[in-house]
C-alpha cells in the first residue's frame, strides 16, 4: 500500500515508518521539522520504497496532492506537549487545529483511511482513574494555557467523528498515554529522555513538584503496534481509542530507577511547577488508561516494561555520544 505519514520525523511517525517500510509498504513522509529530526529518517533515505517531503501540513495544495494518491494516512504531525504549547501558544493552536481539518478535508475527499493522534491530556483533570473513553474531560479554565493542548486535541476529536458521523469517513482517534522510547528528544520537556540523559552525564536529575504525581509510560514498539492493527479495524472506524501502558510508577520512582539502571551518580532536585512554568499551572496526580477498548477491538496487549525502555533510551543516547565523539 501506500501510506502516508504525516509528522513522519518525528518520534512516533518515524517508528511508524519503519515498521510500514519493513512490512513493505511504500511510505511517504511529510514533515516540517519543527520539533521531528531528519536524523530520525535519515536511514530510509535511499530505500526505493521510502520518500521524505519537507513541508507543511498546512500547505493545501501539496497535501491535497499527497493524499489522493495514498491509501492510508497516519496524521501524526502535530505541535507537542504541554511545554511547547505554554512556549509557542498561537502557532500550536493552529498547527493541531488547521493541521487535521486540512489532512481530514482531503480524506473526506477522496474518501481515504486516516488515524487521528489525540492525547490523555484531554482527560484532564479527571480523577477516576483508569481513564475511559467515554468519561467526560475535565480541563480547566482558559487562562491556564497549558489546556489549549488538550482543548484543541479534543476539537480535532470531535471534526474527526464529526465525519464519520456525516459521511462515515474512515477515521479512528487514539488517545495516546506517555509513549517513550529511542527517538524521543528531552527538547521539550518529556520526563524520561531528560531523566535518562541527565543520568547518563551524572547531572541533577529535576523533579517537578513533590514527585509523588504517578505516571504510566508506553514503549513506542507496543504502541506503533496497535495503531497499525487499528487503521486496519473497520471496527475502530469512529472510535476513540486509548493506547499506552497502564503500569503506575511516581515520577521520583522513575528518576530513582533511571539512576540505578544506569549505575549513576545524580542526585534527585526538586522545583516548585510555579518555578518551572509561571503561577497557577495545574498537574494531574495520576493518569492510567483503560487498555479495554484497544484490547478488545485490536487485541491491544503491551509487552515491554519500564526497564526495556530506560534500557533503550540509554542505550540510544551511547549510541549517540560514541557517534559524537568519534566526529569530534
Ligand atoms: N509521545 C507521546 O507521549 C504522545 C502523547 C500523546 C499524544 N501524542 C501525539 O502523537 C503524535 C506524534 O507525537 P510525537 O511524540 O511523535 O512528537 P514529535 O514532536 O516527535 O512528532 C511530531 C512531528 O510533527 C512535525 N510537525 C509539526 N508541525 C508540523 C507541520 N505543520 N507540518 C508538518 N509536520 C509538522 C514535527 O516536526 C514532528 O516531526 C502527535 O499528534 C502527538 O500529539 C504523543
Amino acid at each position: 500500500m501506500k501510506i502516508l505519514i504525516t509528522g513522519g520525523a518525528g518520534f512516533v511517525g518515524s517508528h511508524l515508518a519503519d515498521k510500514l517500510i519493513g512490512e513493505g509498504h511504500e511510505i511517504t513522509v511529510i514533515d516540517d521539522l519543527s520539533t521531528g529530526r531528519y536524523a530520525n529518517v535519515e536511514h530510509l533515505e535511499g530505500n526505493p520504497n521510502f520518500r521524505l517531503i519537507i513541508d507543511t501540513v498546512l500547505n493545501d495544495k501539496l497535501m491535497e496532492e499527497l493524499i489522493r494518491e495514498t491509501d492510508r494516512v497516519f496524521h501524526m504531525a502535530s505541535a507537542v506537549g504541554v511545554r511547547l504549547i505554554m512556549e509557542q501558544p498561537v502557532k500550536t493552536i493552529e498547527t493541531i487545529f488547521h493541521g487535521t481539518d486540512v489532512v481530514l478535508k482531503f480524506c473526506s475527499r477522496y474518501r481515504k483511511r486516516v488515524l487521528v493522534p489525540s492525547t490523555s491530556e484531554v482527560y484532564g483533570k479527571g480523577v477516576s482513574v483508569p481513564f475511559k473513553e467515554e468519561d467526560d474531560l475535565l480541563t480547566g479554565s482558559t487562562d491556564k494555557h497549558r489546556w489549549a493542548y488538550a482543548c484543541a486535541k479534543t476539537l480535532d476529536e470531535f471534526l474527526a467523528i464529526a465525519h464519520w458521523k456525516e459521511t462515515r469517513l474512515p477515521v479512528i482517534v487514539v488517545r495516546l498515554f506517555n509513549t517513550v522510547g529511542p527517538r524521543q528528544t528531552g527538547q521539550y520537556g518529556m520526563v524520561v529522555p531528560n531523566f535518562v540523559k541527565s543520568a547518563l552525564n551524572n547531572q541533577p536529575i529535576t523533579v517537578h513538584g513533590d514527585g509523588n504525581q504517578q505516571r504510566c509510560f508506553g514503549h513506542v514498539f507496543d504502541v506503533v503496534e496497535g495503531l497499525t492493527k487499528a487503521i486496519e479495524t473497520p471496527e475502530c472506524f469512529g472510535q476513540v481509542i486509548n493506547f499506552g501502558n497502564d503500569e503506575e510508577i511516581s515520577i521520583k520512582g522513575l528518576a530513582e530507577k533511571a539512576i540505578e539502571m544506569t549505575g549513576s551518580k545524580s542526585e534527585i532536585k526538586y522545583l516548585s511547577y510555579d518555578e518551572v512554568y509561571g503561577e497557577g499551572f495545574e498537574d494531574m496526580q495520576r493518569r492510567v488508561p483503560s487498555l479495554e477498548k484497544a484490547k478488545r477491538l485490536v487485541g491491544y496487549q503491551p509487552t515491554r516494561t519500564l526497564d526495556d525502555i530506560i534500557n533503550d533510551v540509554a542505550n540510544q543516547f551511547r549510541e549517540e555520544l560514541k557517534t559524537d565523539s568519534a566526529n569530534a
